[in-house]
């Protein structure tokens, strides 16, 4: 097999990114840190298919972004024996492109499909039969005598992925044989993920530093694994090289990464939620205007760890910023006004003591 992935229509990604993704990115099943359901799903599924020396079904990976998807397909892709095409749902733009794709394919391959969500309704039509029968309809003539020829395709695996599973129809979702959320990672895996990421860079690293780290990032081994680098960065050029727990905060604070791992821009839309729109509830759209960035970055990239953390909770008439998230605010010095609706939890929990910065209002029950 060839071990270099075939790019298929637009580059999505940088050559830096790559370069730094592909040198740490796990590139078997074994080395493959968490995910541990997927993972044991994903070994019988190859397992199977090489026994029988057939295609493996069509896989769609969902989850959050940074989680590990397209790490997934190249090893999924690496466990075959077979090589990799990559392309993604917005490259696709016509039906001719994905016709182009799919007969260049060889026995077996994988073609991997990011933002498979993205895909257009004409270029999903022609995956269809692609994915069920191995076959695409062409369209030969015009006119009166038009008529349509069906094209056999050598068996192959789509693995495609999604940060929005409910975006994708269910004729589409329907096709895929194995169907896995990915999850955000334990601290104890992102730690192995450091240590793991910290020997390939040839860089020391204490444990407390390790811990530093993976408590900052976010639950995404992309996160820890790019701390890491520019935590090396600052070793480097501050220090002797080595990453101590000193060296790790520094960093830390040279990036605005605070205690929680949220960036400037995850407190910017906290603190959006909780100043301008009274904690909330606030829609997707009023809050985009605000910050000034698109709806679905916000609902993708930072919402998503948001509320795993319990900072954000989604209800029907948009999403809140809870107590937990108001008292981080609070912590780093942000005035908190008092929220929108009555959050009956703080009662409670406020009752009878006197906590700066609260209102005074909040203490007498006026909520
Ligand atoms: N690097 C990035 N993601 C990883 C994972 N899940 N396991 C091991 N190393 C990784």
């Amino acid at each position: 097999m060839a071990d270099e992935p075939r790019l298929v229509g637009a580059a999505t990604a940088t050559l830096d990114e790559t370069t730094v993704e592909t040198s740490l990115r796990p590139r078997s099943l074994a080395e493959y840190i968490g995910q541990s359901t997927v993972k044991q799903n994903l070994e019988i599924l190859l397992t199977a298919a090489r026994q029988r020396g057939e295609a493996a079904d069509h896989i769609l990976l969902f989850g959050p972004p940074g989680l590990g998807k397209t790490t997934l397909a190249h090893i999924v892709a690496r466990e075959l024996g077979v090589n990799i095409h990559l392309t993604s749902g917005p490259a696709i733009e016509r039906a001719g492109d994905l016709a182009a794709i799919l007969t260049n394919l060889e026995e077996r391959d994988v073609l991997f499909i990011d933002e498979i969500h993205r895909l257009n309704h004409a270029v999903e039509e022609i995956l269809y039969p692609a994915m069920e029968d191995f076959g695409i309809d062409v369209m030969i003539g015009k006119g009166p005598s038009a008529r349509s020829l069906r094209l056999s395709l050598k068996p192959f695996t789509v693995v495609a992925a999604t940060t929005r599973a409910g975006r994708i129809s269910s004729p589409l979702r329907d096709r895929f044989g194995a169907v896995h959320r990915l999850e955000y990672y334990e601290l104890g895996e992102l730690a192995t993920i450091v240590d793991r990421s910290a020997r390939i860079l040839g860089v020391q690293i204490e444990p407390e530093a390790v811990e530093i780290l993976a408590r900052r990032g976010r639950g995404t081994p992309r996160i820890v694994n790019r701390l890491l680098k520019r935590t090396r960065d600052h070793a480097e050029v501050r220090g002797d090289g080595r990453i101590t727990a000193d060296q790790a905060r520094d960093a830390m604070a040279a990036m605005d990464i605070d205690s929680e791992g949220l960036d400037a821009t995850d407190r910017r839309l906290l603190a959006a939620i909780v100043q301008k729109f009274a904690s909330g509830p606030v829609g997707g759209a009023a809050l985009a205007a605000v910050l000034g960035e698109e709806v679905e970055t916000i609902e993708d990239v930072y919402e998503p760890y948001l509320l795993q953390i319990g900072f954000l909770d989604r209800t029907p008439q948009g999403r809140i910023a809870t107590e937990r998230a108001r008292d981080h605010l609070r912590r780093l010095g942000y005035e908190i006004p008092l929220p929108r609706r009555g959050e009956r939890l703080d009662v409670g929990l406020w009752d009878g003591m006197t906590v700066e910065g609260r209102n005074a209002d909040a203490e007498t029950g006026a909520e």
